[in-house]
């Protein structure tokens, strides 16, 4: 049986007249992953402000857990937990103190409250600086520190907005280890990330989100398939000569389906077609004088998808 845990439809939503949201549908089943993918600005705070009922929906309805956000917002928020973009957490405060004064406001108890923070602290590796002030944590942990502090009342449905933002490689890879055990335990998460590769790597589906809408939504491997098989790129030799390349290839005999420009790269990219599709393009420049170093046929990734969502906006 798959419940739906989340469920949005036609979510609009203006700022001072301006549109922020202008008609967001969204369904999660429950026990799985949805990445909301966009860049700045695009309406994921304000998607996961309306869906945790911080914040009123000019028009279209929305359930979690199977209760209405706008008429039943006290039963939503005792469904589910929200890690929000901005930090929760007491600087000043130990993790410990954090944990325990979270397990207050949900009604805990001491006793319940400092079991419940101990446990916490174990799962998400903090145990050893449980005593420390938070003002003293590294970017991580603090991180990690706002997931527990989210679970506090152990919710079935988790709102993770921006999770991992700022953090590096490690820190990023470690939180996603904890993302994915609370997965495996069932919990039903929608997480927002401006990062293709965390979406790729945690999401059961993908809704991009773009110009206050959602843009695509589909399995990771739907979203790569939808760009083409594969992507031809060509690191050229030189920065300098990237726009030149794409004004080459754009007026040029080959097709240039799919074409970018990555100067920082030295990178041209574009839809790859075959052999005799490679070989005109390497003419083509050629002929213009712009030497390539390395040339590469590859699967499209996420941000290949992204791309082509949204570019057309
Ligand atoms: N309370 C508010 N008052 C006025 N404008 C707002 C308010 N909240 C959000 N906005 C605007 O709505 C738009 C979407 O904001 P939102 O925070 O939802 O984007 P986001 O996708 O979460 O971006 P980011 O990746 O930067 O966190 C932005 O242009 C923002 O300035
Ligand atoms: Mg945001």
């Amino acid at each position: 049986m798959h419940d739906v845990a989340i469920r949005a439809r036609g979510l609009s939503k203006s700022f001072g007249g301006t549109p922020v949201l202008t008609g967001v549908d969204l369904t999660v089943p429950a026990g799985s992953l949805l990445a909301l993918l966009g860049p700045n600005g695009s309406g994921k705070t304000t998607t996961v402000r309306i869906l945790t009922t911080l914040l009123a929906a000019d028009g279209g309805t929305a359930t979690v857990g199977g209760h209405d956000v706008a008429r039943e917002s006290v039963a939503v928020r005792r469904t589910i937990g929200l890690t929000a973009q901005q930090a929760t957490v007491d600087d000043l405060l130990t993790g410990r103190e954090n944990l325990e004064l979270f397990g207050g406001l949900y009604h805990l108890g001491g006793r319940a409250a400092r079991r419940r923070a101990g446990e916490l602290l174990d799962r998400f590796d903090l145990s050893a600086a449980a005593n420390r002030r938070v003002a003293t944590y590294s970017g991580g942990m603090r991180r990690r520190l706002d997931l527990a502090a989210s679970m506090v009342a152990a919710p079935r449905i988790l709102f993770l907005d921006e999770p991992t933002t700022g953090l590096d490689p490690r820190s990023r890879a470690e939180l996603w280890t904890v993302i994915r055990e609370l997965l495996a335990a069932g919990t039903t998460i929608l997480l927002t990330t401006q990062y293709l590769e965390e979406a790729d790597q945690l999401a059961d589906r993908i809704a991009v989100i773009d110009n206050g809408r959602v843009a695509a939504d589909d399995t990771p491997a739907a979203l790569k398939r939808q760009v083409g098989s594969e992507r031809l790129a060509l690191r050229l030799a030189r920065a300098e000569d990237v726009p030149r390349a794409g004004a080459a290839l754009s007026a040029g005999p080959g097709d240039a389906a799919g074409l970018r420009l990555d100067a920082d790269a030295r990178e041209v990219t574009l839809a790859g077609q075959g052999p005799d599709h490679l070989r005109r393009t390497l003419d083509v420049l050629h002929r213009a004088g712009i030497p390539v170093e390395h040339v590469d046929l590859r699967t499209p990734t996420l941000d290949d998808v992204f791309f082509e969502l949204t570019a057309a906006a």
